[in-house]
């Protein structure tokens, strides 16, 4: 697998990411053998990745992470923690929290789940709009020095806030969402990180497998399910996205490729400081993911995929209104 080194310092990651997510309820329920498989799958595979949030299932997918590892070298593993959101017992929201007393505690816990001595990249999921950004990056840039930590990302966060932050300490990447249907980055973001010499990696590639061809009307999401309160897949937006998708596997079987790698395809050729993090869960999706490195997009396929899908064509925005009014990137 080819390697991208993230930002300017590193670390070196896989071409393709594995995210975890999915593995500790966000999108249904999960199976735990075949989410350890797939955790197995991915790094025989050279996917040396792995991203994870300390509140995806309240621990639950730093502790699968941390199974899965087992035996295994600590090197091997590229390890990027989100932390600071605000869980409760029936698995609602109550915000986040940036303060660097909350850093330490936060941090020492996720060590303690994922039975390591050391997080490769730590990250504050969200902006905490009571904290500067200086104090939050400060905290986790005094864990690095302590050796906790070895390098600094950002979360969902604008380009004045990407500035203040990198002002402070070396940051490596920036995740956020970047799809053929959310294309928001691409305006100020973008421009901002490529200036900074900071790298993205991009979660929702498939936006959430809306756009993975494996999609289907009617197909129900059950509670708990991001999908079940996520704008694009209700009832009168569906419809119109399915469209877009019908369109793109038009192009993907006369390339004899699948949607879901097309899809993988155009954010990973869109730039080598672009990680595409996927949110496969099960070996067979994984597969199909990683079959997207062999997928060579000509500046007509680029022309054709762009033209079936073209820039805010989607119906619905990426995140509930009331989700996205708290996220620093859409100021
Ligand atoms: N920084 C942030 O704010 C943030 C937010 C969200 C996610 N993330 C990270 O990014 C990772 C990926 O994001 P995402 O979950 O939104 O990912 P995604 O890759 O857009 O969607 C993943 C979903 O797509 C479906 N799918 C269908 N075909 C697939 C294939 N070939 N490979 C993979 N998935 C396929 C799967 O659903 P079924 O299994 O139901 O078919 C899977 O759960 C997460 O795991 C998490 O680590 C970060």
């Amino acid at each position: 697998m080819q390697t991208y080194r993230l930002g300017r310092t590193g670390p070196d990651v896989s071409a393709v990411g594995l995210g975890c997510m999915g593995m500790s309820g966000m999108y249904g329920p999960s199976d735990r053998a075949e989410s350890i498989a797939t955790i197995h799958g991915a790094l025989d595979a050279g996917v040396n990745l792995l991203d994870t949030g300390d509140f995806y299932g309240m621990g639950h997918n730093e502790m699968l992470i941390g199974e899965a590892l087992k035996g295994r070298k600590r090197e091997g593993a590229v390890i990027s923690v989100k932390f600071g959101g605000l869980r409760d017992p029936v698995g609602g929201w109550n915000g986040f929290d940036g303060r660097p007393v909350a850093v330490k505690n936060f941090l020492s816990y996720t060590l303690q789940r994922l039975g390591v001595d050391y997080i490769d990249i730590y990250r504050p999921a969200r902006l905490d709009p009571n904290v500067p950004i200086e104090d939050t990056v400060g905290a986790i840039a005094d864990m690095v020095k302590a050796g906790y930590v070895r390098h600094i990302g950002l979360s969902e966060v604008g380009a004045d806030t990407i500035r203040r932050a990198a002002a402070v300490a070396p940051i490596v990447d920036l995740q956020i969402e970047y799809s053929l249907i959310s294309r928001g980055i691409e305006e100020k973001i973008l421009p901002t990180t490529r200036e900074l010499g900071i790298s993205i990696t991009a979660y929702g590639v498939l936006s959430r497998g809306l756009i993975s061809g494996h999609w289907q009307k009617g197909r129900s999401a059950t509670a708990g399910d991001f999908r079940a309160y996520s704008p694009r897949f209700q009832e009168g937006n569906i419809e119109q996205n399915l469209v877009l998708v019908e369109k793109l596997r038009e192009i993907a079987e006369a390339k004899s490729v699948s949607v879901a790698q097309i899809a993988i395809a155009w954010v990973a050729a869109k730039g080598k400081d672009i990680v595409p993090i996927i949110g496969a869960r099960r070996r067979d999706r994984l597969t199909e993911a990683l079959g997207s490195r062999a997928v060579n997009l000509s500046p007509e396929d680029f022309e054709a995929i762009e033209r079936a899908v073209p820039k805010d064509a989607a119906a619905g925005g990426r995140y509930p209104e009331h989700m996205l009014q708290h996220m620093d990137s859409e100021k």
